[in-house]
């Protein structure tokens, strides 16, 4: 059986009371029973479809397959698998295909892929004949459990990442577990870091679900993983529901454990540093850079975590009770490591961008978390303490 999570669409979008569906399904065929969907919710749609070459080569056959079954007209586009995928040049070539596909204000877009196609595919979507209805069938956990909900769209520009975008929800999003047996093991665990960010910020019970199954998460367990899938979108979407365009800072609370993570991430991205000594890549055993997303989020928790106690507001126990969850579903722990001079200057650039003062999000006891403002400074101090001098 299908899970199924109802996610508010926004008052300004429609009416208050409307919702469309998050479709969870773990069992085998799921290809078809999304081509049924489709058809129902679009009838006579011709379908314009967005993936990358990793997916289009492991999953497209069989979605072609059950929309041909179905007599659905399918105009596919194949981009580069990766980030470089995310650009206005890409977003242009995807429109220009369905143009001379011939789709027209009929016509459904559906991203099949991880979060790189659905932002890129829902951005496209958006402004296509100044927007046509588009359906996520996301294939990362990260994908199901994190950015195919909440409606943001988007490509990077040459100054940042996810500069350019749009707010546009989806018709309905299907996520196919099984597409999730051809992931590697470190983006699974990259995506599960979403899903205990949930948990942590929201619901206490979920944090207890993986911590008491870690095994199988960590295996990927096809009930499991549906199950933390469907929980997880429960809380993104009421989060989100909340404060759909980021005004409020309630949304703002899904970014626990990414101030200290985004810098993180970038510096596992960046070339070497001129001080060999600060730079972890140079330690003998190091085969983690550059950094998953999920796993730099992880690293960004415990800091965070550290961060909250040394304010006075955070709970004590949270940052050993995640490194113990993290040692066991395969995210990395090794934040002493890595965290220098260089990280934290890295978090003090995003900081300039946010114009004044950094939000950091304050876990108070598992399941509870706001927002408080602080400075770069007093950040450095808690985490590199006597390393720093
Ligand atoms: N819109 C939002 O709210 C939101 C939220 C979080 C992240 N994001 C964006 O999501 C992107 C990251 O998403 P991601 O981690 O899914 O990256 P991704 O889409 O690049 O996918 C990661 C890799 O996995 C491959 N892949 C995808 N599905 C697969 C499968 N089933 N089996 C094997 N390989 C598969 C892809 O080809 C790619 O190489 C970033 O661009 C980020 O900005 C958006
Ligand atoms: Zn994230």
């Amino acid at each position: 059986m299908a899970l199924r999570v109802d996610v508010p669409l926004f008052a300004e979008a429609a009416g208050a009371d409307r919702t469309y569906p998050i479709i969870i399904d773990a069992e085998a065929q799921a290809e078809e029973r999304f081509a049924a969907e489709l058809a129902a919710r679009a009838p006579g749609a011709r379908v314009g479809l967005v993936t990358d070459t990793t997916v289009a080569r492991l999953h497209l056959p069989r979605f072609s397959a059950a929309l041909a079954a179905r007599q659905i007209a399918v105009t596919p586009v194949v981009v580069p698998d990766g980030e470089t995928s995310k650009s206005l040049a890409r977003a242009e070539e995807v429109a220009e295909a369905w143009a001379r596909g011939g789709l027209d204000r009929g016509a459904v877009a559906v991203a099949l892929g991880g979060g790189v196609v659905g932002d890129l595919g829902g951005f496209v979507a958006s402004i296509y004949l100044r927007g046509i209805p588009y359906v996520q069938v996301p294939t990362t956990l990260l994908a199901q459990v994190d950015s195919s909900v909440g409606g943001k769209t988007g490509v990077n520009l040459p100054s940042g990442k996810n500069l350019a975008g749009t707010f546009y929800q989806p018709l309905f999003v299907y996520a196919d577990i099984t597409t999730l047996q051809t992931l590697g093991a470190r983006d699974r665990a990259a995506g599960l870091a979403e899903v205990i960010k949930h948990g942590a910020i929201a619901d206490v019970s979920l944090l207890e679900l993986i911590e008491g199954r870690a095994a199988a998460a960590r295996a990927g367990d096809p009930a499991l993983i549906a199950e933390l899938v469907a929980r997880s979108c429960t809380i993104k979407a009421r989060v989100v529901a909340a404060d759909e365009r980021e005004t409020s800072g309630t949304r703002a609370l899904l970014n626990f454990g990414h101030t200290v993570g985004h810098a993180l991430e970038s510096a596992s991205h960046a070339e070497p540093t001129t001080d060999p000594r600060n730079d972890p890549r140079n330690d003998p055993g190091n085969d983690q850079d550059p950094l998953r997303h999920g796993e730099a989020v992880a690293l960004g928790m415990l800091a965070a975590a550290r961060v909250g106690v040394a304010l006075g507001a955070g709970d004590a126990t949270l940052e050993a009770r995640l490194e113990a969850l993290f040692a066991a579903v395969g995210l990395p722990t090794d934040l002493d490591r890595r965290l220098n001079a260089e990280v934290l200057a890295r978090v003090a650039v995003d900081k300039k961008r946010a114009h004044g003062g950094l939000g950091f999000v304050v876990v108070e006891r598992v399941g509870s978390a706001h927002l408080e403002r602080i400075q770069v400074a007093q950040l450095s101090d808690v985490l590199l303490g006597t390393k720093a001098r």
